[in-house]
């Protein structure tokens, strides 16, 4: 069983994904019409892997004997200055999300519940690498300061992004 404190705290953490999800999706979307398909290409793979997320946590539920109960998703924003402010975005919302993990993991301990510890182990190093994708690209657009050619040839690479399985 788990009890009713880890339950709310995992459901409110669907909701953080799921609307992670729907940003990242709303991102891809703003790079389409911007003209930047490698940018909408790996927005939208950070969509699928939110969902995928969001569904680690809903099977962990369910396993568990809890209950799921989906809560409305939140308005997203639809639009950014440019490359930068979007990315600059996505690092933030990372690290919130990596400070809402933490949040989960804090009831775990309170709770004693040790499956819920050792089940979030996966989620807190999953975000070191969440942080560090979406820190390496805002850092490259810094760095290319509105050049064409520069965007133009990390819109490129973008576009090679593919959706990791996760275990
Ligand atoms: Fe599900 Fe990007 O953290």
């Amino acid at each position: 069983m788990i009890s009713e404190k880890v339950q709310k705290a995992i459901n409110d953490q669907i909701n953080a994904e799921l609307w992670s999800a729907y940003m990242y999706l709303s991102m891809s979307a703003y790079f389409q019409n911007e003209g930047f398909a490698g940018f909408a290409n790996w927005m939208r793979i950070q969509f699928e892997e939110e969902k995928m997320h969001a569904l680690k946590f809903f099977d962990y539920v369910n396993e568990r004997g809890g209950k799921i109960e989906l809560q409305p998703i939140d308005k997203v924003p639809h639009t950014w200055k440019d490359a930068a402010d979007a990315f600059r975005e996505t690092y933030k919302h990372e690290q919130v999300v990596t400070a809402l993990i933490y949040g989960v993991m804090d009831v775990a301990i309170a709770e004693k519940d040790y499956a819920t510890q050792s089940f979030l182990k996966w989620f807190i190093d999953e975000q070191v690498e969440e942080e560090a994708s979406a820190s390496d690209i805002l850092t490259r657009i810094e760095m290319i300061n509105g050049n064409g050619n520069g965007l133009f040839m990390l819109d490129r690479e973008l576009l090679t992004r593919t959706l990791d399985p996760i275990e």
